[in-house]
């Protein structure tokens, strides 16, 4: 071989592995970390227009990806919110929407959440060597069949470990006498108290008119009065039947510390991110957390901090806890090659309050409503972003419309995994989205669901620049209001003759109804709506509904308590931690 060809093949060679080793980094999947704020409205941040709360880390975050402006949650309220956004489908698909009135869960003892049988995005994860980790408020289910079979907990779900809050933030944790029930329905206990005396004496009217025993006495009278005293208890207890932290399987709290509670969920997610820094092995952590839902309770440093309030202080220990995590992972080897997703379950709960009647709700800036209000755009449009430096371009807005559950698809594609196939998944790959090598949603129409009716569609054509949306229902709201009286319920909801349009785009508040009648485009239009709503529905199979009242129901027997009859522990790893 001459002198000059050796050289070429060693150069040759150089080059190969070159190419093979830059390659093979820039190939790298990415890890994942989900941020879920909890009722966080779209006008909260200061980064969507917000002029007195300061979010300055949460901004920086949008500023340094993507700034979805139009990214939807699919529904209004947490429960169902969450299983799309963790399994890419609708909430009907897995049943997590009600056959009553109950929406979200309300009770760790109970049989309602999601089938272990759907396929979490963590589960996903997993598939492809990632390890999972939940931080945070889970809301889908701890039991399903018996006490402690756990088949609904986080870690039969995908997660690999888990701290946090296995129900949802309450009112009633803060220990300054809030109820959810009372707040929501002030004169519950007078009717109950009604019902209970009415009861008794009809059973001891009988007896005295002897058209009835002693023992059918007291059997009436027990009838009276166990579903009553089951009923106070239940609901005057939520602090300790409800306030309870995970260490994976293991009670470690109960009651729950609120204020401290932001802070432990930051150290957990570092500890993560440290471990993973140590493997080098890939990772989806999902910090869920409990902020910014009643009770708002933040740690001292936060107190008093914002000009509105406690809702402002838990914004901005929210906003502090995000810059915690961005700033070490920007420090790690791993951070550059992490994407990070930023978004809030459901809008800002606007008739949320404390007992003297003062705002314990965000806001959600131009839009239409809020939290529980089923399809109107303030329920369901959150404020979010997509941070992937060098990847995604930086500074970027993006107002074409999207879901939640399209994250699913594209951070299955992203990582390499296989999007299930065995079920429809209505997430769509919204990268090339986000990488601005596309400009238009990946999907022409949305679905927006109030528990199991739809009750808007919305449609991106696929030319021009409006997008519309179709109501064939609306809240009923309290005249001359965007409220209810503490939420709107899916049924009392006004069913529209004839449905109503409008033009997102540039009545982004819902507040300029187009009468569809008025002009054979805006019918035309409808019509193909109405028609896609119709394929749609059709596309539904029936299965086991997780959300009914039965399931819901407290059960006494399968209620978890970590030193029983006390129930009353505290996490030995946060003695020092206020
Ligand atoms: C900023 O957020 C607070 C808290 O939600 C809210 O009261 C205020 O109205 C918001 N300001 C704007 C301009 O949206």
């Amino acid at each position: 071989m001459a002198p000059g060809t050796k050289h070429c093949v060693v150069l040759l060679l150089c080059f190969v592995v070159c190419v093979v080793l830059t390659t093979g980094t820039a190939d790298k999947p990415p890890n994942i970390i989900i941020m879920l704020a909890d009722d966080l409205g779209f006008g909260d941040l200061s980064g969507f227009g917000n002029t007195t709360l300061p979010t300055p880390h949460i901004d920086k975050l949008m500023k340094e990806g993507v700034k979805l402006t139009h990214h939807l949650a699919a529904a209004s309220v947490c429960t169902p919110s969450r299983a799309a956004l963790l399994t890419g489908r609708y909430p009907i698909r897995s049943g997590m929407v009600p056959a009553g009135r109950m929406r979200v869960n309300i009770f760790v003892a109970n049989r309602a959440g999601m089938l272990p049988n759907e396929t979490t995005l963590a589960e996903v994860a997993k598939s492809v060597g990632y390890k999972t980790a939940l931080v945070g408020k889970w809301h889908l289910g701890l039991s399903k069949d018996t006490f402690e079979d756990h088949q609904m907990h986080p870690m039969n779900q995908g997660f690999d470990q888990y701290y946090g809050h296995i129900l949802t933030n309450m009112k009633d944790f803060s220990e300054d006498g809030e109820r959810v029930l009372t707040s929501q329905r002030p004169r519950i206990y007078y009717s109950l108290g009604s019902i209970v005396s009415v009861g008794i004496l009809l059973f001891v009217w009988l007896y005295k008119k002897q058209y009835i025993g002693k023992v059918p006495l007291v059997i009436g009278v027990f009838l009276v009065l166990a579903p009553a005293v089951y009923f106070v208890f239940a609901f005057n207890m939520l602090r300790i039947l409800n306030g309870i932290v995970f260490r994976n399987y293991e009670i470690v709290e109960q009651p729950i510390k609120l204020e401290s509670l932001m802070k432990r969920y930051v150290q957990e997610g570092m500890e993560f991110l440290e471990a993973r820094e140590k493997d080098k092995e890939p990772f989806l952590l999902v910090l869920s957390w409990d902020h910014v839902h009643t009770a708002m309770r933040t740690s001292k440093e936060f107190k008093g901090r914002s000009k509105h309030g406690r809702y402002g202080d838990s914004v901005m220990e929210l906003d502090w806890g995000t810059g915690e995590i961005m700033n070490r992972i920007k420090q790690m080897n791993i951070g550059k090659n992490t994407l990070v997703y930023f978004t809030s379950d459901n809008g800002a709960h606007l008739e949320e309050s404390d007992m003297h009647g003062n705002s314990d709700g965000g806001s959600n800036g131009i839009l239409k409503g809020g939290k529980a209000h089923g399809a109107v755009d303030g329920g369901i449009r959150v404020p979010s972003s997509v941070w992937y430096p060098g990847k995604i371009p930086a500074n970027i807005v993006i107002d074409e419309p999207t879901m939640q559950m399209d994250m699913f698809t594209t951070i299955t594609k992203l990582i390499g995994a296989d999007v299930p196939r065995d079920r429809s998944i209505d997430g769509r790959d919204m990268y090339p989205l986000l990488e601005g090598k596309k400009l238009i949603s990946p999907h022409e129409f949305f679905f927006h669901y109030c528990g199991p009716t739809v009750q808007a569609v919305r449609y991106r054509p696929r030319s021009g620049s409006t997008v519309w949306k179709l109501a064939y229902e609306e809240p009923d709201y309290l005249p001359g209001t965007q409220r209810c009286l503490f939420a709107c319920n899916c049924e009392d909801a006004i069913k529209f003759e004839q449905p109503i349009l409008y033009d997102i785009t540039s009545d982004p508040g819902e507040s300029k109804p187009i009468d569809i009648s008025s002009d054979k485009k805006y019918k035309d239009l409808a019509e193909l709506m109405i028609k896609a709503t119709e394929e749609h529905k059709a596309s539904i199979v029936p299965v086991d509904c997780r959300l009914t009242f039965f399931k819901i129901l407290w059960r006494p027997h399968m209620q978890p308590c970590c030193n029983f009859p006390y129930c009353s522990c505290s996490d030995h790893k946060y003695k020092h931690i206020e």
